[in-house]
């Protein structure tokens, strides 16, 4: 870590989409907090690794605490955090409906509040949360996904408005699938479905996720903020 470099914050960063955000971040000149319940493999000079619960106000505290304590200043959030939860309304228990709500939209919460305190000490800030093109797509058998993820796209529109003021951006990026362990666990044919149905017929990659991030979170993104990009063209 160094005194030079900006900091960024990736939740969720131990494998999938968020533990390529970091090398990336890395590469592109920022020191880089992690975390995410398990520890990381990612060992980089410029990385360090936090374990916290999103979900978990108290855990959201103490990642901060050590931020404030270790780091001081905050320039960039990437909320990537996520589960998913692929049933049927039908057959989803409550149980599982309020594990998705905590940890995409609570969690989602919690990191930008506890950060846009820590940004708004230099005056400036990029947030940007990752939600899903589920959400335009109101994609049957994820209720409680979508459902959670429209909650982070609202919560990105307030915020950019409550933030502006401090000099935060507040942006959202909606990827289609993209070969993680998230979606492991959803059908090939259901997969095909959701590809046909975008503009642009393939799967999403982890490069396109930081496209988008990389654009939101430039210093001269100074003017765009409360926005939604999704990827695909849906
Ligand atoms: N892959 C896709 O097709 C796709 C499409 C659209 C949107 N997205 C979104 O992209 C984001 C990343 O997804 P992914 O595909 O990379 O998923 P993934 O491979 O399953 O990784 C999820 C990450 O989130 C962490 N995590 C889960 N619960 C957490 C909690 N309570 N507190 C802290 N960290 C937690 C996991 O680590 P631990 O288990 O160690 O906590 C892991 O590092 C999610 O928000 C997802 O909704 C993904």
């Amino acid at each position: 870590m160094s005194e030079n470099r900006p900091l960024a914050l990736v939740t969720g960063s131990s494998r999938g989409i968020g533990k390529f955000i970091c090398e990336k971040l890395i590469v592109d000149g920022y020191d880089v907090v992690g975390c995410s319940r398990n520890a990381s493999e990612l060992v980089n000079a410029h990385y360090q690794h936090i374990a916290a619960d999103v979900s978990d106000q108290s855990s959201v505290l103490n990642l901060f605490k050590q931020i404030r304590k270790e780091h001081g200043s905050l320039s960039v959030i990437i909320n990537n955090a996520g589960i998913a939860s692929m049933n049927h309304c039908l057959l989803t228990t409550v149980d599982a409906f309020d594990r998705v709500l905590n940890v995409n939209l609570k969690g989602t919460f919690l990191v930008s509040r506890e950060g846009a305190k820590l940004m708004r000490r230099h005056n400036f800030g990029r947030i940007v949360n990752l939600s899903t093109v589920a959400v335009p797509m109101s994609l049957e058998g994820e209720s409680a996904y979508v459902a959670s993820k429209s909650g982070v796209e609202a919560l990105t529109k307030v915020l950019a408005r409550e933030l502006a003021e401090y000099g935060i951006t507040v942006n959202a990026l909606g990827p289609s699938p993209i070969e993680t362990d998230l979606i492991k666990g959803v059908g090939a044919d259901k997969i095909a479905k959701i590809v046909n149905r975008l503009a642009l017929k393939r799967l999403g990659r982890v490069e396109d996720v930081y496209n988008v991030i990389e654009f939101f979170i430039r210093p001269a993104s100074d003017y765009i903020t409360g926005q939604v990009i999704y990827l695909g063209g849906i």
